[in-house]
Parts: C-alpha cells; sequence; structure tokens
C-alpha cells in the first residue's frame, strides 16, 4: 500500500531504491523522478517489469518543472503520498578536487563553484520537497529522507584527512541543517525528516578508468584511517537495503537527525 518518490532515479542509489521498492511488494507504488525519460534506459526496462513504478518528468533544480512533476505524482496517487526520498546530486567533477585554499579570487568562479553542489542538495532539495509536502501531509506514514554524505562530518574529515571536494561537503552540510530545520517545522504536522548518508558505493558504470581507480585507491586509504577493517566501496544493493530499514526505523524521536545506512565510521 505505501507510495514511495524517489528523485535522482535515472541511475545509481536512486534507481535501486526504486528497483528494491517495487520489488518489495506489488502493492507499493513507487515514482521515480527523473530530468528526462529515456524509453531504452535501464530504468525504463525496469518500470516495464514492475507495473508499479511510474516515471515522472521533474528538475528538482527548476521550480516550474517540479512542481509539474507534484502534480503529475497527485494525479497518480489520488493527492497522497507516504515518503519522498530525494536523492539527486550534481557535482563539477572538474573542482571536486579543490580544497578551501583553492577559491578562486574571482567572483563568478567562486559562485559557479559553489552552486554546483548547493543547486541540488540544499535549494533543489527545498523545492522538492515544499512542492511534494501536501502529499506527504496526507499521507499516512508522513517522512521525507535526503541522501546526504559523510563528507560533511567534521569528524570524519578530521579523522581521514580529507581537505577536498569542498564545496560538495559545504553543500551536503546545507542539507543536514535543512532536514533539521524541516524537522522542527513539521513536528506539529507529524512530519518526520531524515538525512542519510549512504555509505561509500560503488555507482560507477561500465568499466573504471584507470584515473578514477587511482583516486578511489587514494580514498580508501583515507578512509581506512578512521575504519581500518574497510576493504572499498560496497554495493548498491547492500547501501540501498540500508537506507530502507533506516526510513523504516525513523520515528519522531529521531526526525531531523543525520543517520549512517549501517555504522560506518565514513
Ligand atoms: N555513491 C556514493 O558513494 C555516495 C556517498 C555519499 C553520498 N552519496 C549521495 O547519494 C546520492 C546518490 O548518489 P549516486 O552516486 O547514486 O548518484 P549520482 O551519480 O551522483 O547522481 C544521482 C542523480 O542525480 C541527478 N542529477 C545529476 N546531476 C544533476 C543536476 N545537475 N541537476 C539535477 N539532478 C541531477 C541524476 O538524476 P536524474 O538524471 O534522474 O535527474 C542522477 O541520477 C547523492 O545524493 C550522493 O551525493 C553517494
Amino acid at each position: 500500500m505505501p507510495s514511495y518518490a524517489v528523485t535522482g532515479a535515472s541511475k545509481g542509489l536512486g534507481r535501486e531504491l526504486v528497483r528494491q521498492l517495487a520489488a518489495q511488494s506489488p502493492s507499493n507504488t513507487v515514482l521515480a523522478i527523473v530530468r528526462s525519460n529515456d524509453a531504452s534506459s535501464p530504468l525504463s526496462a525496469l518500470a516495464k517489469a514492475h507495473p508499479n513504478i511510474h516515471i515522472i518528468t521533474g528538475n528538482v533544480t527548476d521550480p516550474q518543472s517540479i512542481l509539474a512533476a507534484a502534480q503529475e505524482a497527485s494525479d497518480i496517487l489520488g493527492g497522497k503520498l507516504d515518503v519522498f526520498i530525494h536523492n539527486s546530486n550534481s557535482v563539477d567533477m572538474a573542482t571536486f578536487s579543490h580544497s578551501p585554499t583553492q577559491v578562486p579570487f574571482d567572483l563568478e568562479a567562486t559562485k559557479q563553484f559553489y552552486e554546483e553542489p548547493v543547486r541540488t542538495a540544499v535549494w533543489g532539495a527545498a523545492w522538492a520537497t515544499n512542492a511534494f509536502l501536501p502529499l506527504i501531509e496526507k499521507g499516512d506514514v508522513k517522512k521525507i529522507a535526503h541522501i546526504t554524505s559523510s563528507m560533511a562530518n567534521n569528524d570524519v574529515i578530521l579523522g581521514t584527512g580529507i581537505d577536498y571536494g569542498l564545496a560538495y561537503s559545504i553543500a551536503k552540510a546545507g542539507m543536514n541543517v535543512q532536514i533539521a530545520k524541516y524537522a522542527v517545522e513539521l513536528a506539529p504536522k507529524g512530519i518526520k525528516t531524515v538525512a542519510i548518508c549512504p555509505g561509500w558505493v560503488d555507482t560507477w558504470e561500465g568499466p573504471k578508468p584507470p584515473q578514477v581507480v587511482e583516486a578511489l585507491n587514494v580514498m580508501l586509504t583515507q578512509f581506512q584511517k578512521m575504519e581500518p577493517e574497510l576493504k572499498g566501496q560496497i554495493p548498491v544493493e547492500q547501501s540501498v537495503a540500508e537506507q530502507l530499514r533506516v526510513i523504516e526505523a525513523l520515528d519522531a524521536a529521531k526526525s531531523g537527525s543525520v543517520i549512517k545506512s549501517k555504522e560506518y565510521k565514513v
């Protein structure tokens, strides 16, 4: 019976969230929100195999687009939604390696550097959440989850020595603050919110180029400073199964917190 909407559903963790939720029960209704709907995509194939998946076009970084997506969702679901999961993420890989001393002395370049991840993590998260809020208010379960990152956790930054990923980490820190504000504001309506750290997950599609393998090896060495037993990235299936357990267990006492999908240290 429960209904779910997932943003950033075209690939990676978003698509796996859709897959597991649809497979859990044919009575679940799962809305996969994507920026563009490609009939030949793996998500379309998934929707053909699971009639309880509905693909909706909507861009979380465009207010009118995500409002239209929420209207389409409302038409499908009869005006109510149980769980909203904001998973979309935009990163500028050209500046992902930047640390604080590399912030350029150039206003436009600096705006662009910070804006790319913030547009999905902070204001895109707010537009998407606010667009679907009227449906969540009428739903039975009343849960909102945003997918964040341990890269925004100061203990992880200090423990691993990771100084790069500055704009991404700041954007996810903003997401964590915003989810706490939502928890406070929406508690009187019985709505619970959570920011979930999904772990370090292998969402790369296809063979990894040598420079990606090299970067992942550097990260692994850094993560092992906090978690020596860590062997590498975990599979998407494992991360999503753990994320769904976090959402299932979310209650008013935990609302507004940042929760790791498993007790990873990173
Ligand atoms: N993988 C990890 O190890 C890891 C670790 C910590 C946190 N996370 C978080 O987990 C979530 C999923 O990560 P992932 O690795 O599966 O995904 P990802 O490759 O970063 O992309 C997730 C989705 O974001 C959407 N997206 C990309 N660029 C966008 C843009 N400019 N505007 C709006 N939407 C955009 C895309 O969906 P559409 O094309 O459908 O719009 C895409 O499917 C993200 O929030 C990420 O930050 C991942």
